[in-house]
């Protein structure tokens, strides 16, 4: 018998083409339809790069303002997709909450079953529009607050922070805020994005791909880690306590949540322009007191102590974790932040999969027990001489 290679969780397999971006570990660089995410990062506003990932191009100011016009228009939570959010115990996980709603969303619209590219077009913008006022009320219900109906006058990143904390934020946090959102946007055939498009590939609607990815996002081995970030950032408490508490972390092999990644081995190329954004928030926040400061004098410590000795570089959830921690969102929530922002992700693979489709559906290789019988056991011979081929798997 041949020996069959096994590629354990897929590593170093190409399974299909993607037009969305392309991750190149050797220089470094992430390019969203071409373009590098540092570039959209420092000229664009999220709302343009939604749209560059969905149609290709950048939009002109005129396309621009009709796209962002439909979303400021469709922010507003339906009651029955509010309900729903009322009826998840306050103590599940907000990722549950969100698989929830967007289900609901799914279950309510008509169009669920068209999987046309236009049909497609218009869920991933409702979807994109919702999502912040799912989240943002989400936050506040668990802080015993009501819900803060969404501004038209206010960009997408501005109208999310102010839906959460009920505040028009400094223009340093929302800019900030928006070069999160752009650098979280699309990653290529990450799990989730694959989940979305094996989903996709049996041609189940796109709500139900979406569910499913955030389903995987949830894991702490991939959107996950932004929250665990801040768990272990809590757990160490100051920068005088790394090496001590690296000790016996690394003693008891722990993966140290935000380093490491399974395409960049070099370092992550969303990171930088990620950290120059938290130090614009360190800044920023400093004035209010030390919280800023001392977060900011862990961060430089844990990172240069592992880096150096594991030489593991940090991922995009290293910044992003004690980022959203300074702007006041609860832990729980940065992975649904990164919901908001993959949606687009997501549903431009979800799109290009629908267009180009092969059912996803791979081989493994058998190693239970040998072929074996129930003991007593004699077949009907007649019962069994017409039956019909079992189905596919
Ligand atoms: N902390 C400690 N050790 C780590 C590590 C981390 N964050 N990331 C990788 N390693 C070590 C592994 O233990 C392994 O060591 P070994 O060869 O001695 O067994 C080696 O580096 C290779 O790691 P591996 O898990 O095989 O790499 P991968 O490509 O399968 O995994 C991740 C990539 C992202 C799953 C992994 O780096 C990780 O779990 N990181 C923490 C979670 C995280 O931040 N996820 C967000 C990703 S964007």
């Amino acid at each position: 018998m041949t020996e069959i290679e096994i590629k354990k969780g897929l590593a170093g397999v190409y399974v299909d083409y993607t037009a969305v971006s392309k991750v190149n570990p050797e220089t470094n660089s992430l390019l969203y339809r071409g373009y590098p995410v540092q570039e959209l990062a420092a000229t664009q506003p999220f709302e343009a790069v939604a749209y560059l990932l969905w149609y290709g191009e950048l939009p002109t100011d005129e396309q621009l303002a009709d796209f962002t016009a439909e979303e400021r228009a469709n922010r507003a939570l339906e009651d029955n997709v509010r309900q729903a959010i009322d009826l998840v115990p306050l103590d599940a996980h907000p990722m549950d909450v969100l698989r929830t709603a967007v289900s609901l969303v799914g279950a309510s619209d008509p169009a669920a079953f068209d999987n046309s590219r236009e049909s497609d077009l218009v869920k991933s913008r409702r979807l994109f529009a919702k999502l912040p006022a799912m989240v943002a009320y989400d936050q506040r219900r668990r802080h015993g607050l009501g819900i803060v109906d969404p501004r038209e006058d206010l960009d997408y990143a501005q109208n999310f922070l102010w839906m959460t904390f009920g505040d028009v934020p400094d223009p340093v946090v929302a800019r900030a805020f928006n070069v999160s959102m752009i650098l979280y946007a699309e990653h290529s055939f990450n799990a989730s994005t694959f989940t979305a498009r094996v989903i996709t590939s049996t041609t189940a609607d796109l709500y139900s791909a979406v569910v499913g990815a955030i389903g995987a996002l949830k894991g702490p081995l991939h959107g996950g880690a932004n929250e665990a970030v801040m768990h272990i950032f809590d757990e160490i408490g100051s920068a005088s306590n790394v090496g001590p508490w690296l000790d016996t972390a690394l003693a008891e092999k722990r993966k140290i949540m935000g380093f490491g990644h399974r395409v960049y081995k070099n370092g992550d190329s969303r990171v930088p322009t990620m950290k120059a954004a938290l130090d614009t928030l360190v800044e920023h926040y400093s004035a209010e007191g030390d919280t800023a400061v001392e977060l900011a004098a862990l961060y430089d410590a844990l990172e240069s102590e592992f880096v150096s000795r594991k030489g593991i570089y940090p991922n995009l959830d290293y910044p992003s974790g004690p980022a959203y921690n300074l702007m006041g969102f609860d832990t729980l929530t940065f992975t649904p932040l990164f919901v908001a922002s993959r949606i687009t992700g997501w549903t431009a693979h979800i799109m290009e999969q629908a267009a180009s489709n092969a059912l996803i559906r791979p081989l493994s290789a058998y190693n239970g027990p040998d072929e074996r019988h129930i003991e007593g056991y004699v077949p009907d011979v007649a019962a069994t001489a017409d039956r019909p081929a079992e189905a596919a798997g």
